[in-house]
């Protein structure tokens, strides 16, 4: 029996992402367990940039509750992920978790080409932002298969379902998770089949998903041209073992160039006045002997 994992962005509990997930594990029609994890009530600290992780098979310093996380995440068949929008993007919840992700990359083998399907969510229709960007953003990195992303609208815990179009859209989702992709309603991008791009002027694009620069002509059609960089992350296994390879190179050059860069840093040691977290009073809230 297939497992599914479902990873909710929203603190909220039985909120529209928590139902959205629910829901298309519903419609899925293979026989499947689906194991569901709350971001916000796990311990996850940020990442402190030191690499240790890519050299130690994973294992990051940091002693927190990440590897429940990553654990769920390897035993998992495929992936369904939601989040809501937050200020015109995606709650923090899964960049603070990719954040992260260096210490995944020594399982390209066990990660790679997972089914994985995303669900914005957002209160006010149109107002969604860049949400699904950032869910594309985070499933690329997790190195899965992304077959269907969605925004829903709905404000209030459950208001997603006063539109019943939404099942529809959720029903398709959970097709496409053991079955094709949907295709893309937009203009997509050639090397990714990201559909957000930042306009450069002079017809150059760069698109925001795999950040390839390219061309776009529109003789009917927008046609867009983009063509991989030398240097991609996760377009391919071989990319994302190189990528990890090059990660790991930064080590031998952080070594030869160490005093150089000592040079550099050190000059501004002592520059600005820190602020740091100051010392909380007592809340009242503990209990009195
Ligand atoms: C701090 C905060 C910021 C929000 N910002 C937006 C926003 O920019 N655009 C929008 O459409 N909805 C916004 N919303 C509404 C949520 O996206 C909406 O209530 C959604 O249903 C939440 O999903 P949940 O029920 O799974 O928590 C915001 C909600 C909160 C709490």
């Amino acid at each position: 029996m297939k497992t599914i994992l479902g990873i909710i962005g929203s603190p909220r509990k039985l909120g529209n992402c928590e139902i959205a997930v629910k829901a298309v594990s519903r419609y899925i029609r293979q026989p499947h367990e689906l194991k569901i994890l709350r971001i916000s009530d796990f311990d996850i600290r940020p990442c402190r940039g030191c690499y240790t992780c890519l050299f130690k098979e994973g294992r990051c310093v940091i002693q927190d509750d990440l590897p429940d996380i990553w654990e769920a995440l390897f035993e998992a068949d495929a992936l369904i992920v939601a989040a809501p929008t937050y200020f015109l993007g995606p709650n923090a919840t899964l960049k603070h978790l990719l954040d992260r992700g260096l210490s995944l990359l020594p399982h390209i083998e066990t990660l790679w080409g997972k089914p994985a399907v995303g669900i914005g969510i957002a209160g006010i229709p149109g107002k969604e932002g860049y949400t699904l960007l950032g869910i594309q953003n985070f499933l690329r990195f997790l190195l899965t298969h992304i077959k269907g992303c969605e925004i829903l609208y709905g404000a209030l815990p459950g208001e997603i379902f006063f539109n019943k179009d939404n099942e529809t859209v959720l029903s398709n989702l959970a097709s496409s998770l053991f079955g094709s992709a949907l295709a893309s309603k937009s203009p997509t991008c050639p090397v990714c089949g990201g559909d957000t791009f930042r306009f450069m002027g002079d017809g150059r694009i760069r698109c925001m998903l795999c950040s390839n620069p390219g061309t776009f002509r529109k003789e009917g059609p927008v046609f867009f041209d983009i063509c991989p960089g030398s240097h991609e992350m996760f377009l391919s296994k071989e990319s994302a073992v190189k990528h990890s390879e090059w990660l790991k190179g930064m080590k031998a050059r952080f070594l030869e160039q160490k005093n150089q860069l000592k040079k550099i840093t050190i000059d501004y040691l002592k520059d600005g006045t820190w602020i740091k977290p100051s010392t909380r009073e007592d809340t009242g809230n503990a209990e009195k002997p």
